[in-house]
């Protein structure tokens, strides 16, 4: 598996794919969160892959105290400049999350929102998950928002066109049923341009993932298929994880 985040996750990616910035979901998102796990106040909040700090800023809000990690710098500015502009300061670190630049133990809760774990061959997913738990003190919240594998799986659509002002954006989306990856091309047309990415997510099942946190030290404690905490099912098209770290 070749290491493509580096392009995919790019300037066009922040415009066109990336949610969109809408307060009411991410305060909706972040309270599900702390209602979910209960973290008091005094907690400290790792969020990975925090993108533009979406999330940031409501924890932030909220008075909680919270650090976010990606590997993409540009993202990190524009959360850095929303936050000036807010007069609040915030913990940003540029790196990668197979490699934690943190200490051990620090951390209540760690969250991974919007599609931010499963781009790594198996053992280096996995390697994330042990470096989660290394910086999670004991009995601390992991929390992932993923794609549910089985509603891909059940309305599998091989190409899909999505129009933008300055673009039309194509698709072509296949399924390696050997490895569970899912091999996306992005072609970018623009008048003069045509520019094409390449994304591979790996879609775990929800078996498969409990078995893979418990084998890293976690415990699942629920799943959800959406924010409104409907049950995951075959029609849930998000796969919510809050999983305890019982190392
Ligand atoms: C789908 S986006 C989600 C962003 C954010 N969580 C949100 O909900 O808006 C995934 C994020 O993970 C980051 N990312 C991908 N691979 C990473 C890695 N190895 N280490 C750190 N961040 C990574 C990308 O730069 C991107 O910001």
């Amino acid at each position: 598996m070749e290491d493509w985040p580096g392009s995919y996750f790019d300037q066009d990616y922040l415009r066109t794919l990336l949610i969109k910035d809408d307060p009411q979901r991410n305060i909706q998102q972040v309270n599900f969160v702390l209602t979910e796990t209960g973290v008091t106040r005094d907690s400290l909040i790792l969020d990975l892959g925090c993108g533009y700090g979406r999330h940031l800023e409501v924890f932030s809000q909220h008075s909680y105290r919270v650090v976010g990690l990606d590997f993409n710098r540009n993202y990190l500015l524009k959360a850095r400049e929303k936050s000036n502009s807010k007069g609040r300061n915030m913990d940003l670190i540029q790196g990668d999350m197979r490699k934690l630049p943190l200490q051990d133990n620090i951390f209540d809760l760690v969250t991974l929102f919007f599609t931010s774990f499963g781009y790594f061959t198996e053992e280096d997913d996995a390697k994330t998950l042990l470096e989660i738990n290394r910086v999670l003190r004991n009995g601390g919240y992991l929390f992932l928002d993923l794609e549910n594998r089985d509603h891909i799986i059940r309305y599998f659509k091989t190409d899909e066109i999505r129009e933008y002002p300055a673009f039309t954006l194509l698709e072509r989306h296949r399924f390696d049923i050997h490895t569970g990856i899912q091999h996306t091309r992005r072609i970018y047309f623009r008048k003069e341009e045509k520019k094409e990415v390449k994304r591979e997510l790996r879609l775990y099942s929800f078996a498969e993932m409990k078995r893979i946190l418990e084998e890293t030290g976690f415990l699942v404690e629920k799943v959800f298929g959406d924010y409104n905490r409907t049950a995951l099912n075959l029609e849930s098209t998000r796969m919510l994880i809050l999983a305890k770290n019982v190392n």
